[in-house]
């Protein structure tokens, strides 16, 4: 008797194996008892009959509930009709806990309650579905760039300083400091790119916006690439690839996810180098054609980029956007230097800016000006300054977010879904 899991169960076939998991559906049926096991890699139906088990046996298994733990030992049998190809044959139950009055119940639960219970929410094959897809798409991304060569050298979480402008830092006391929840790892990942060339860091990310969007949590995830001696057409060229790279991963890994989640996947097959590119200037041009006007200088929001990523059948650039709209990092260009050499992906289906990034300042008196004209303390910056005195180069970089990515690939009407415990504007439980 081998203790293990659904997934292994096609090497078993015939054989007498324990199973350990949590009940997701019961029923009976005369001399039968139908017991359907997840255990986190699949489910599959356990059936007692009778006149097999011992009277103890069937009464246990008759008495099951809705997310009881139970170990079930019995025979695997190949059968096409079940789910999985396989079905156990129950001989034996040990139940660990019998659950009574579990909250969440087969009905339509509204999306409020499903948050509140986002603990036990975790156990829907819908959210497997989506919290798979997302490992996939993390481990991807870190495939992709070890397989470039990329170092991965994290960023610290406390900072001293905003890198995404101070209206959203979360602050905290640090033994009679205040410093910040970082906003991004960038300004790390550029000192670890004049030490190793090229870096990455992932991990969590914070922003105190007062934003209640679809497309806004307060605490996200993100991976960030940083490279020297990189230009900006080099910038795109590697995010290009590393979406592509994503998504074919996806594809090709979590059909069956994708499948639970009726994910039209023809429109990810789509997704193919090289994506479309629009300037900031011929955006607007698009936007204003179509009755949504903006002042020049203004970002994008939400409807515009929905406008934008709608009409194409694959991830848009949008690049040399305003100086006035981007971060004091950005580097002008320098045939026109009211632009910046930067670019925001937008996702197709509407789903707008999934990576945004560009080339960095590295000319030390201009840094110097964006930090003051930015109103920025210095002395937080001068560690940063010191990146432009000693061996200044040519360095660009990005930020992909990872919900937004995988709730793109997901087709979610919310990034909420797309974390296993998201922070909004009016929700840190649990
Ligand atoms: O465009 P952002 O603000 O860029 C940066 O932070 C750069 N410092 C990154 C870099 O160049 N290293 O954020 C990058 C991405 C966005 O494109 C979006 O996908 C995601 O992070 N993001 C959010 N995701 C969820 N909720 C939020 N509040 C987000 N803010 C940004
Ligand atoms: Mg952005």
């Amino acid at each position: 008797m081998y203790p293990l899991y659904v997934s292994d169960l096609a090497r078993f076939d015939g054989q007498i194996v324990t199973l350990r998991g949590w009940v997701t559906h019961k029923r009976s049926k005369g001399k039968l008892v139908f017991v359907v096991l997840r255990d986190g890699t699949g489910i599959v139906q356990a059936v007692a009959f009778q006149p097999d088990v011992p009277e103890r046996v069937f009464a246990a298994c008759e008495a099951l509930t809705l997310e009881s733990s139970v170990s079930l030992t019995g025979r695997v049998r190949a059968d096409p009709r079940a789910p999985g190809g396989f079905e156990l044959a129950v001989q034996d139950v040990a139940v660990a806990q019998l659950t009574h009055d579990y909250p969440i119940t087969p009905k339509e639960h509204g999306i409020d309650f499903l948050l509140d219970h986002r603990h036990l929410w975790l156990r829907s094959s819908r959210q497997h579905a989506l919290l798979r897809i997302r490992a996939t798409v993390i481990r991807a991304c870190q495939e992709f760039l070890d397989r470039e060569g990329f170092i991965r050298v994290d960023a610290p979480i406390l900072t001293p300083a905003a890198c995404e402008g101070t209206s959203t830092l979360f602050p905290t006391d640090y033994f009679g400091q205040t410093v910040y929840l970082t906003q991004s790892g960038q300004l790390y990942n550029e000192a670890a790119a004049m030490a190793f060339g090229r870096v990455y860091c992932l991990g969590p990310t914070f922003r105190a916006e007062r934003s209640k969007t679809r497309r806004h949590l307060m605490e996200f995830w993100m991976l960030e690439p940083e490279m020297a001696w990189c230009e900006q057409d080099e910038n795109m060229r590697v995010q290009e690839r590393l979406i592509t790279y994503v998504v074919e991963t996806v594809l090709r890994e979590r059909r069956p996810d994708l499948e639970r989640l009726e994910r039209d996947v023809s429109t990810l097959e789509a997704v193919q180098p090289p994506f479309p590119r629009l300037t900031y200037d011929e955006a607007l041009a698009l936007l204003r054609a179509n009755d949504l006007d903006l002042p020049w200088g203004e970002d994008f929001g939400a409807p515009h980029e929905t406008l934008l990523a709608t009409r194409y059948d694959r991830p848009l650039f949008v690049t040399h956007f305003p100086v006035q709209c981007k971060a004091f990092y950005m580097a002008p260009d320098p045939v026109r230097p009211e632009v910046t050499l930067s670019a925001d992906l937008l996702a197709p289906e509407g789903y707008g800016e999934i990576v945004g990034g560009g080339q960095r300042v590295h000319d030390l008196a201009l840094l110097e000006a964006r930090i003051a004209e930015h109103s920025l303390p210095r002395e937080a910056f001068e560690w940063y300054l010191d990146l432009r005195r000693y061996g200044s180069v040519p360095h660009a970089g990005f930020g992909l977010g990872i919900e937004r990515t995988v709730a793109w690939l997901c087709r979610l009407d919310h990034v909420r879904e797309a974390i296993p415990f998201p922070r909004t504007l009016y929700r840190i439980y649990p």
